[in-house]
């Protein structure tokens, strides 16, 4: 009962189940809502302390891949899947066929995609089992990293909100502190650098900070002073559930334009940083250029296309702002409105 009270409250849709024993296969895929087409999302594996975590946690990503995939303007429906990680992986092709092997039993109603825990390599072992697989090596017709459209997107997403919101025609001359430079993190780097940005960064691998020291000139901070120091845009780049509402007080940028997923501890801090002046762009909005790489795989990969639709990531930002400042509304609950209209047109 509790399974479909959840279910109902994030407007659900289906839930399925997979465990093979040979493999030591267990899995969940959600398949949040289709309206705007067959659902893609990617799958995470992680070990999770109880089967309940797993669930919450697929059930509330898959939700997340539904706005993300209508912000974009793209034909896709919102999926997610999740591998309860076994305590030691005997055999990992093993693993992947048995998975694939249940993606494909849905029929290509769910579309599988890299996501934290799982690699390209292990899309390529699910590609022995079912076409229903994206993100794949460029050398097999894939779009191989997502990480520079990303970057691209968000990038564009941050110029429209210092347009919207500094009033200012460009990222020359301001500063820029990037929490995280990874592999997103670091080609938003160079991206804001090229655009005139000054740069801070902060990583919590030494290494990968000297790197953007070294070759894009980035001032490094120390991680705990990241959040706090003045800057006109904050990008966080690194983890989730960065934002409290202990820690937003400390703040002293202005605009909040990062790629990482699920920023907001919940959902009341987004109105709190509203109410603080602080422009935040919604993370599923911004970071959507990774997914248009992977949903354009459906159609036969183009990278030009993926490019143009990623730089209407711009586009979309600031009419959320625009938006946002007219009815003063918190940015997120913006963008999910419109993302509902989406959705309620296509259904
Ligand atoms: P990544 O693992 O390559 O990079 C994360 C970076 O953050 C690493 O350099 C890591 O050392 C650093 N880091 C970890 N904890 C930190 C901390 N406490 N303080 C500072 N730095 C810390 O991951 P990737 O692919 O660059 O993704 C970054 C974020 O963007 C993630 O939240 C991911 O879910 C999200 N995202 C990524 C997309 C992609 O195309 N790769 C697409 C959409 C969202």
């Amino acid at each position: 009962m509790v399974l479909f009270e959840m279910l109902a409250a994030h407007n659900y849709g289906e839930l399925h189940f997979g465990r093979d024993e040979a493999s030591g296969l267990a899995c969940i895929i959600a398949i949040h809502d289709t309206r705007l087409g067959p659902a893609l999302g990617g799958c995470r594996m992680r070990r999770y302390d109880r089967e309940e975590d797993a669930l919450f946690d697929v059930v509330r990503l898959a939700r997340g891949m539904t706005y993300k995939g209508a912000m974009a303007g793209l034909k896709v429906g919102g999926g997610k899947s999740v591998i309860l990680a076994p305590p030691a992986v005997a055999d990992r092709a093993k693993l992947f066929h048995a998975f694939g092997r249940f993606v494909d039993s849905l029929g290509g109603r769910y579309t599988t995609a890299e996501d934290s825990g799982t690699s390209i390599n292990d899309m390529v072992l699910i590609r022995e089992k079912t076409k229903h697989v994206t993100g794949l090596p460029t050398a097999m017709g894939g779009s191989g990293d997502p990480s520079p459209f990303t970057a691209l997107g968000v990038r564009r997403g941050m110029e429209a909100a210092v347009e919207v919101i500094l009033g200012r025609p460009s990222l020359r001359g301001l500063t820029v502190a990037v929490q995280g430079v990874g592999h997103v993190g670091m080609n938003l780097a160079r991206e804001v650098r090229d655009a005139g940005a000054r740069l801070a960064v902060a990583d919590i691998d030494p290494i990968r900070a000297e790197i953007a020291r070294k070759e894009l000139g980035a001032e490094v901070v120390p991680l705990d002073r990241v959040l706090e120091m003045e800057c006109d845009v904050l990008a966080p780049c690194a983890l989730g559930a960065v934002f409290t509402h202990d820690n937003i007080k400390k703040l002293k940028c202005k605009v909040i334009a990062g790629a990482a997923n699920n920023q907001l501890y919940d959902p009341s801090v987004g109105r709190a940083l509203f109410e603080l002046g602080i422009a935040y762009a919604p993370d599923y909005v911004i970071n959507a250029g990774g997914l248009i790489n992977v949903v354009s795989e459906r159609d036969g990969y183009d990278a030009a296309r993926c490019r143009t639709k990623t730089l209407a990531i711009h586009d979309t930002v600031a009419t959320l702002f625009e938006r946002s400042k007219r009815d003063h509304l918190s940015p997120e609950v913006v963008a999910d409105r419109m993302a509902d209209e989406i959705l309620a047109a296509a259904g």
